[in-house]
């Protein structure tokens, strides 16, 4: 079985390098010809455990190959995923511009039966656009050929991207045709026989379904946040609370954590497309329109709790930031907490010195040198007024405490992710700020 994956992204190259180490001969296509000279010299242009090894691994087995040519690609391909980015539009809706134009080239280009899978997050629709896209192709070319369009949104969460494609709860496929099912059955052999559920559905609740999972787990990180406020407000403790409610099996105890918000590349994005695709129905989401709003709210709690702490007046601190990225585990900064923080920080006359394990670069190719980078954790809270947490990365849960006591200017740390022990900080002689607590 041979496929190629169109965009060599997140997805596209975590799901072709992952579907190649079940055997099937994969080919990573990607406009971006810096990327592919990369990875065609060993090099992995983002940062995902276990990627660089499985790439390896499956290059040097002859199963994954990388190119900028589309055509080369599609060339013997059962199917071609899309998995280009899908940004959000000015309007809020999803910007389907590569995904079409990806369609487009692909009627542009094939010569055989294909079966054109979108992996790409798109709303309801678009696989229709899709088609129809491929087809004008096809009709200019004046050529009659049979193809069929699938989708198959991906799960996998960045940091255990690797981890996640290979052992899904679920796979979702929306198909139309029997070919394309058994086209799909045959890729997706190796997790039939791991007894992996496999769903197929029509197209519609298959694009759907994608848009309901991101939301839903939107909807409880900001539930928990805007409780976390309450919790604080009338002194009651947000972890107790999380506990409580964690240890009823209709709730279950995952997402469930407050903070200062989600980010990233896909639930900001996601719960707006949907929001947009009711407008578009005349149907208001007024969930996820409270989600997006307490989201956004979330995003700046760390700096009203230090504004406050310094009675307003921000002008000559300087901060030690721990967290870039918008989760632990990956370099994305996608709608990161982080970049909002520093803005306002930095907008106040505060200074920020920060460190992260692996997105610092990426911080640097945003926001430049409007703070300053330290290469190892502690020296970013040397001479800080105070330390904030904001991405909640393992090596930040125990640290030492000494160090850091020796580095910072005074004892005072916020910690937008509830890593710390609000009685053990108490017992170290902090002033201690957590979410809830
Ligand atoms: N990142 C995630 O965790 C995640 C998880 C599930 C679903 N998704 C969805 O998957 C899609 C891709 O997300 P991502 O994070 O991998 O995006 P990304 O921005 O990391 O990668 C997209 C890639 O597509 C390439 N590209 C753009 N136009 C192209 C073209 N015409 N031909 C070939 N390549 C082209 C870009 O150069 C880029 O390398 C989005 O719709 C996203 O919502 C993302």
């Amino acid at each position: 079985m041979r496929i190629a994956v169109v965009g060599t992204g997140y997805v596209g190259l975590v799901s072709g390098t992952c579907l190649a180490e079940t055997g099937v001969t994969v080919t990573c296509v990607d406009v971006d010809a810096a990327k592919i000279e990369k990875l065609n010299h060993g090099q992995v242009p983002i940062y995902e455990p276990g990627l660089a090894e499985l790439i390896e691994k499956n290059t040097r087995g002859g199963r994954l190959f990388f190119t900028t040519s589309l055509q080369e690609g599609l060339s013997d391909a059962d199917a071609v995923f899309i998995a280009v980015g899908t940004p959000p539009d000015e309007d809020g809706s999803a910007d389907l511009h590569y995904v079409l134009g990806v369609a487009r080239e692909i009627g542009e280009m094939v010569e055989k039966y294909i079966v054109v899978v979108t992996k790409s997050t798109v709303p309801v629709g678009t696989n229709k656009r899709v088609k129809a896209t491929i087809q004008a192709a096809l009709d200019k070319r004046g050529l009659e050929l049979e193809f069929d369009v699938a989708s198959n949104p991906e799960f996998l969460k960045e940091g255990d991207a690797v981890n996640d494609f290979m052992h899904p709860d679920r796979v979702i496929i929306g198909v139309e045709s029997d070919r394309a099912k058994k086209v799909m059955e045959r890729l997706y052999h190796a997790f039939i026989l791991n007894n992996t559920p496999i769903y197929f559905m029509d197209i519609p609740s298959a694009e759907m379904t994608k848009y309901a999972a991101n939301s839903m787990l939107a909807t409880r990180i900001s539930f928990m946040n805007d409780m976390a406020n309450l919790c604080e407000l009338v002194g009651a403790n947000i972890d107790a609370v999380k506990q409580g409610i964690g240890s009823d099996s209709r709730i279950g105890n995952k997402f469930l954590n407050a903070g200062c918000g989600y980010g990233g590349s896909c639930f900001p994005k996601d719960v707006k497309a949907l929001i947009r695709t009711g407008r578009d129905y005349h149907y208001d989401m007024q969930v996820l329109q409270a989600v997006e709003e307490v989201n956004d709210r979330q995003k700046t709690i760390l700096f009203e709790k230090i504004s406050k702490h310094y009675h307003g007046d921000l002008r000559g601190k300087h901060f030690g930031l721990w967290g870039l990225s918008f989760k632990p585990a990956t370099d994305d900064m996608r709608e990161a907490p982080s970049l909002i923080l520093i803005e306002q920080l930095l907008a106040a006359g505060a200074t920020v010195t920060a460190y992260d394990p692996v997105a610092m670069d990426e911080c640097r190719r945003r926001i430049g040198d409007s703070i300053s980078y330290a290469s190892e954790m502690y020296d970013a809270l040397k001479d800080a007024d105070a330390m904030i947490v904001v991405t909640e990365w393992q090596e930040f849960k125990v640290p030492k405490f000494t160090y850091i006591e020796r580095a910072l200017k005074e004892k005072v740390i916020f910690d937008g992710r509830n890593i710390y022990s609000p009685e053990q900080m108490r017992e170290f002689g902090y002033v201690y700020y957590g979410i809830g607590r």
